[in-house]
Order: C-alpha cells, then structure tokens, then sequence
C-alpha cells in the first residue's frame, strides 16, 4: 500500500515517540496552519504533557531532537506551547510523488473493516416530475455513493420510490371522476398522469368530499383491491421509466428500484414489534409511539392512522428492518432535504427502541433547498417550479452558445454530446460546491462559465493537461522521475500530497464540497505552476520529464476528482474562437 506524505511522516512522528518511550497515540501531523514556516505541524506534545502532567516544551525539544536524525527532514523548529513545526525535504516530497503517481489509488487508503452501505437518495414521487429540489439528493448522493465505494465500502443504493401514499388515491380518483372509471387508466402517460395529480391536489384541497374520496381509495388500493393495484402498476411504471431518464443524464446510478409500497407487508410486523416490546400505545384510534426526552419534547411517532392507514414514518421504519434483514446493512445513509430531520430523528429513535437494527447506524445528510435570485425556491422565468428537464435544456443552451461550429474534426453528435457533459457538470459543480446543509442561489449568469468556481473550470483544466500531454508525446518527452527544482513545482506537490486527507475528510463527513473545494485550489496550483514552469521549453530534459510527470499526475487525480462528484471530465474541451 502506498502511503500518503501525511501518513509517511505520521509513520516516521510515531516511530519517534516510540523511541522516546512516548504515548504513540498522539503522533500525528495535520497540514500546517503557517506555510510560509513548515509544510507540517505536531500538535502531538501538548496533548500528551497534558494527559502526562509534564511540560510540553521539553517534550517538543525531545521529540525534534530525535526527528533531526532523520535525513527527510529539511528544517525542524519548535515554537509556542509546544508546536513542532516540520519541513520535509525535496527529496522526500519528489519520492512520495513518484510513488503516488504509480498507485492506481493515488496514496489514498482504504477503510480497514469494509462496511455494507444502503444508501437512501433520489426519492421520487409517482406522477411528479423531479423538480429542482430532486437535484440535490441525486447529486449529493450519488457523490456520496461513489466516495464510499472508493473507500472501499460495499454500497447498495436505493431510490425509494414515494409510490405509496394518499397522491396515489388522489391520482386513482380523477381519473375516475374524469372517465368514470379506469378503463383507460393504462393508456395515460406520464405528461397525463402529471396532469391528473395537479388537478386532483386543487380539487382535494378546496373539496373535503373529494378527499375523503381519495383518502377511501389509497386504503382500498393499500388492501388490495384489484381493479386500483392494476392501474396503480401503470402509474408506477412509467413514473420509474420517466425518472429513470433523468438519473441517466445526471449520471445517478441506483442499485434497487424499491418504493414505500414495498414496505407494506413488513409495516404490519413493526406494528407487531412495537406492541409486543410495549412501546407503542393506542390514542384516539391512531397507534403511536411516544418518545419522552428529558428536556427537549418531541412529538410522538404514528405507525398507523386513526384511519388504518400506515405513516411514512413507519414505511420507513419497516424499511430499515429489511435493509438489516435482507441486504444486512451496517451503515443506512439517507440523503433527504434537512427539513425532514425531525422525521428520520423520530425513525432512528423508534427502529432502536424496538430493537430491528441493533448493529447498524443510520446518518441522515440534510440538505439546504435551491434559490432563485430573488432568495426564493427556484422558478422558471414565468413563474413555474423549475423541473430538472428545464434546468438541464437551459444549461445545455448556455453551454452551446459558446461551443465552435461543427467541423470535420469534431462533428454535430461530438459537440452535442460535450454539451451535455459540460452543462450537467456545471449544474452537479454548482450543487457540490457549497456545504450541503446550505442552501444557495442559482448563479443563473456563472454557473456555467469556464472561469470562476464552476465544473467547467476544473474541466478545463483536465483537457488543458491532456493537451500539454498531448504536444509534449509529439515532441518526444515522455515522463519522467520527478524532481523538485522551484517554488511552484513544490507548491504542487504539497498540494496533491493533501488528497489522502481531503477524500478521508469528505468520506468521514459525507460531504462532497470538500472534494469540490480542493478541486478548485488544486486546479489553481497547477495553473501558477505551469506558468511558471515550462515543459516545451525546458532545456534540462529530465526536468521537462519530471515536470510532465507531476502534470499527468494533477490530471488524474483532478478526474479521479471529478469521478466522485459524478462530474464527466471530457478529454478534450472546444470554445469558440
Ligand atoms: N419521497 C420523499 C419526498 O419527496 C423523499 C423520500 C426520502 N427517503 C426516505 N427514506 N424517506 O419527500
């Protein structure tokens, strides 16, 4: 396994310590808060003088003392309470390089105990298109799934289709009001069904009779009433055949098309669960569950409405009994926007006080909801919600405005195709580049600019690298072993020497932007770097080697970068002139 320069000197801090007779579990480095005075800094002795009751400062001076035998040490210093501020040599840094550069994981290391991860994300609705709001869990959450298979993690993920709730009853009852009955049910598609549901919500908020109605009918088809399951079928299907269009253009992969309806029978062996273990209580017809906190009331948990019908909360309960039971998850990590907290608090609470997951932990990564301008939700510029289709054409035809024509070396189907790349990885980029929690703005003017923090950027950057690599093969450099001979050269070593920690960070808080944020600098650093340094017109061949090699290295991991956020990095990006 190939070790990052963090954790190769952490290798060298901990073999010190040990030499010293020294706690080894405070030997560690972090990147240095001061650059302009080391690349690395242990923190290490302070804590330990504490935990030891000694003085921090002669600890410090032992530990450098013992780490100045260490030839990849360029200059070692300790300063205030007991910093130890470390620069490595250049030596060290070029060798770490090269053997980076030679590991397919690029230095980053694998979780030690592989885990079973369900992820829970996408979350659509039968009958509704995605909107702006769906974009944020298909984005963040396909960038958390393909960080935690990087790492080594088995992930199994799974949509959760909303199919199952009183819309569907609603949906089921205008089209019976409309036709008088379902014979043509099966012959409506999704543009129909859309239809139906928006005039079926009109109707059954302004008609109370209308939604006892639809409320009768989703009890009916949840019993099993044939004639509604038969439609209902169809409803599902082309819902799933309309989203599954969508998540192919976000590049949004999913393991199980599973929904709420699939919940159903297990939802009455909750209910079971919770009476036989006596947490559960029957009031007002409703059963429920209390959850009593100290200090903090929280509201009770419905399992079964006073009308017989089940509660998305207990879908989601009986949907963790089957994801422990059937996919035997360790880890279940939903991606849902943060003002459904409450309900996966309330989940959680229920699922361990019932005892169905007791081996497993959930996360719930809440996100912030998309704005428009105006620092409302996003709409279109008549005033409709914004649906990830418009979203999409709109970027796409940013994007092609600054696209060349077509011409012999890059046809129609080539340029169309870069389109779509660019005009989704800028939307993905936009989404990923801010904390999750947070909601942003719809940078409708930038987002999709070549310059400035945005997707496009960082591929730009990756086919500015495969076109130095590109010209420099056809001068007849190849690459070679790195050296470090300037500032800037250095600067970029340091910088890509920060991946092991940047992935660990975003994997151990589930949080893409940080990979997003590196991106961003790391594409920055190659740029004053490459200024700087040139390749083609090097005269020292084996620095123009070396130099090509630490290029090819910043490409790969930029779209190693990439790959993670679900971004494409096209090899080669055209403008026009
Ligand atoms: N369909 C739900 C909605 O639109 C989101 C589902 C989130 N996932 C979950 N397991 N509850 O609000």
């Amino acid at each position: 396994m190939t070790l990052s320069l963090e954790n190769l000197i952490n290798q060298k801090i901990a073999a010190a310590f040990k030499t010293l007779g020294l706690d080894d579990k405070y030997a560690f480095v972090k990147v240095s808060d001061r650059p302009d005075l080391s690349d690395f800094q242990c923190n290490g002795a302070l804590a330990l003088a504490k935990s030891e009751r000694k003085n921090p400062r002669e600890i410090a001076a032992r530990i450098a003392a013992e780490l100045e035998k260490d030839g990849d040490f360029a200059h070692i210093s300790t300063d205030g309470p007991g910093f130890i501020n470390l620069s490595l040599s250049d030596d060290l840094i070029a060798r770490n390089m090269d053997d980076i550069a030679a590991d397919g994981r690029f230095g980053v290391a694998a979780v030690t105990a592989p885990k079973t991860v369900v992820m829970d994300f996408g979350g659509p609705n039968v009958a509704k298109a995605l909107h702006v709001g769906h974009l944020r869990s298909a984005v963040i959450g396909e960038s958390i799934r393909r960080i935690e298979e990087f790492v080594g993690n088995k992930v199994i993920s799974d949509v959760h289709f909303g199919d199952w709730g009183t819309p569907m009853g609603m949906i089921l009852s205008e089209i019976i009001r409309q036709d008088g009955s379902l014979a043509k049910a099966e012959s409506y598609t999704i543009e129909d069904i859309s239809e139906f549901y928006k005039k079926a919500n009109i109707r059954c908020k302004e008609d109370e009779a209308a939604k006892e109605n639809a409320r009768v009918i989703t009890a009916e088809l949840q019993n099993g009433n044939p004639e509604y399951r038969k439609a209902w079928l169809h409803l599902r299907k082309v819902s799933v055949d309309a989203v599954k269009k969508n998540y192919k253009e976000l590049d949004a992969h999913f393991d199980l098309w599973l929904g709420e309806s699939d919940a159903h029978e297990t939802c009455a062996e909750i209910v079971k669960i919770a009476a036989q273990k006596g947490v559960s209580e029957v009031d007002d017809g409703a059963t429920i569950v209390r959850l009593e906190e100290a200090n903090k009331p929280k509201p009770p948990v419905i399992l079964v409405k006073s009308d017989g019908g089940y509660s998305y909360q207990v879908t989601d309960i009986a949907t963790i009994k089957m994801r422990v039971d059937d996919l035997k998850a360790d880890e279940i990590i939903y991606v849902v926007d943060k003002r459904q907290s409450l309900h996966f608090e309330q989940v959680f609470e229920v699922a361990e006080k019932i005892g169905i997951a007791p081996n497993t932990s959930f996360k719930h990564v809440g996100f912030g909801t998309v704005n428009g301008a105006d620092g409302r939700p996003f709409k279109t510029r008549d005033g409709g919600v914004m649906n990830l289709e418009n979203l999409i054409t709109l970027s796409k035809d940013k994007v092609r405005e600054s696209m060349p024509e077509p011409d012999a070396q890059y046809d129609a189907a080539y340029i169309e195709n870069l389109v779509s790349e660019i005009a989704v990885g800028a939307i993905k980029f936009q989404d990923l580049k801010n904390n999750s929690a947070s909601g942003y703005v719809f940078e409708l003017d930038d987002f999709a600019k070549f310059e400035g923090k945005t997707g496009p950027y960082i591929q730009y950057a990756i086919a500015r690298i495969n076109s130095i690599i590109r010209k420099a093969a056809e001068a007849g450099i190849k690459g070679g072993g790195i050296r470090i001979s300037n500032r800037e050269e250095r600067d970029l070593a340091l910088k890509l020497a920060q991946l092991n920690a940047v992935v660990t960070r975003a994997h151990a808080e589930s949080e893409p932007s940080i990979l997003s944020d590196y991106a961003y600098t790391l594409a920055q650093t190659f740029s004053t770097f490459y200024n700087a340094s040139s390749i083609m017109n090097e005269e020292d061949k084996t620095l123009a080697a070396s130099r090509l090699k630490l290029a090819g290295l910043t490409r790969d991991v930029l779209k190693l970068l990439l790959r993670l956020l679900g971004i494409k990095a096209p090899e080669v990006m055209l403008k026009k002139q």
